[in-house]
């Protein structure tokens, strides 16, 4: 089947530009790695294999990524030039008739769409190479492409090897090829390091095939990531492209340039989100969720109608209609239920609350259960560690604790208990209870001996 696609994605540099002990590839861009990005760029191509090429930070790569599927390494133990990166798929495809797309790992900003042309271009012209190009104003950093009108290309020169005339050439290569595997064979064993870096660059198999077509991609698409300045860049980029797509869709951003969606965030429709608000990592926002302003939401799913204010939600699920913040801090698989309202100044940690509950106020619930319509009272504590251990505290429906108490767990009250402001539980309270643990007031009138009293009238002494 001549059309059948695989794809090669190059991945085993360092990075050295990126001054990073992180592998290149592995950098975020909204919340991915950049390496993941590629792949995705790809899905629509449908490829039948999809080998990355590993070598820096090898088992780093291969364990970010292993949640995907279909993915197959080759290793390249030392990252001789891009190549010699491609050399070491040779065994993997040993027998296969189709396409090789090859990817750069560090160009992220491609789209779909830019992926299906280059690749419908060469299964329509037949050509033995295709590859991504563009114009662009700055070249410098990227090799030249030397075509012809018609987009034929001769060949490909890095920019370091450019002659002064060379360099003025504005039009660059892109880092994405497809080729006709059986034509590739042909040259990519004999490729030298005859060049200024000594490298075996996959570049320079271009001159020796024939014919070579150029599509123009995109400027803003084909981007290389090789240092931070330029991955600040990309990271505006996809912004933008996230915040668009999400303000077409439905979703208000207010002075959207303040805010951060990650690619792994999913809005839904009549949902408003306020300045200096940070999306991150797997969440799901329900319609008419008010988020913000300043909050951050990590890895959560918010239900319907939830309004948050000034929070931080983190690893946790918030049901529909509640009131967050301002200044709560919700965390450690956390589940609040319906209507709850839960800050000012209140941290829940890895609890669950029931529907209709509130925490209004200065408290710590961490490690408790909480039934429905619970009022935990201003600055309540639940003193869930000894200094060892964790321990749980589970508190029954429309129970109201007492302000300014302690819950010293493991400790267990019932439901529709009452409980006296200043109180320190130390055990389980039943049903239906008043539970009060303060010694009782005192006044003492004329307490006060002779010499306090005397000092009352004389001037205070100076020290
Ligand atoms: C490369 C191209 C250049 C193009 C640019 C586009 C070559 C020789 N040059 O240059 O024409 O304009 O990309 O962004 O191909 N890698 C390996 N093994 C290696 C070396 C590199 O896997 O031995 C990987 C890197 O991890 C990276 C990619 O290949 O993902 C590109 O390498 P890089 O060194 O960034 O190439 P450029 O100098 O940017
Ligand atoms: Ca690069």
């Amino acid at each position: 089947m001549a059309d059948s696609l695989a794809i090669a994605v190059l991945a085993a540099g360092k990075g050295t530009r990126m001054r990073s002990a992180l592998p290149k590839v592995l950098h975020s861009l909204s919340g991915l790695p950049l390496l993941q990005h590629v792949l995705i760029s790809t899905a629509t191509v449908h490829p039948v294999r999809q080998i990355v090429i590993v070598g820096y930070g090898a088992d780093q790569v291969k364990t970010a990524l292993a949640h995907l599927p279909n993915l197959e390494f080759a290793e390249q133990a030392e990252q001789l030039g891009t190549g010699h990166a491609v050399q070491q798929v040779i065994p993997a495809l040993a027998g296969f008739e189709g396409n090789l797309l090859v990817l750069n790992g560090d160009v992220p900003l491609l789209k779909p769409e830019t992926i299906e042309n280059i690749v419908s271009t060469h299964n329509d012209s037949g050509s033995a190479a295709t590859i991504l190009t563009a114009k662009i104003d700055d070249p410098t950093g990227y090799g030249r492409v030397f075509c012809d009108e018609n987009l034929v290309v001769k060949e490909i020169i890095e920019h370091r090897d450019c002659t002064a005339a060379q360099r003025a050439n504005q039009r660059i290569n892109a880092g994405i090829y497809c080729f006709s595997w059986s034509a590739l064979m042909t040259v990519l064993p004999h490729l030298k390091a005859d060049n200024d870096q000594q490298e075996y660059y996959l570049t320079d198999v271009i001159k020796d095939l024939s014919p070579v077509r150029a599509v123009d991609a995109p400027p803003a698409e084909i981007a290389g990531i090789n240092n931070r300045k330029q991955l600040a860049e990309a990271e505006a980029v996809m912004q933008k492209r996230i915040k668009d797509d999400l303000l077409l869709s439905g979703v208000t951003l207010i002075n959207p340039d303040t805010i951060t969606i990650d690619a792994t965030v999913l809005v839904e429709p009549d949902v408003v989100i306020e300045p200096q608000t940070n999306l991150r990592g797997r969440c799901v926002i329900h319609p008419g969720c008010h988020i913000g302003p300043g909050s951050l939401v990590e890895n959560s799913v918010i239900g319907a109608n939830t309004t948050l204010i000034h929070s931080v939600i983190t690893d946790s699920e918030v049901a529909g209609g509640g009131r967050i913040g301002p200044f709560a801090h919700i965390r450690g698989q956390a589940v609040v239920g319906e209507n709850c309202r839960i800050g000012n100044f209140v941290e829940v940690k890895k609890s669950t609350i029931g529907d209709r509950t509130n925490v209004a106020h200065l408290s710590y619930i961490g490690d408790a259960e909480l039934g429905q319509q619970v009022n935990v009272g201003a600055g309540t504590i639940t003193v869930n560690y000894d200094g060892r251990n964790k321990h749980k505290t589970v508190i029954g429906d429309r129970t109201k604790t007492g302000a300014n108490s302690c819950l010293v767990a493991p400790i267990t009250i019932g439901s529709d208990v009452t409980m006296g402001a200043g109180s320190v539980l130390t055990k389980d309270v039943e049903s239906d209870c008043l539970v009060v643990t303060r010694s009782p007031q005192k006044s003492i009138p004329g307490w006060k001996p002779e010499y306090l009293r005397q000092a009352q009238t004389e001037t205070p002494a100076k020290d």
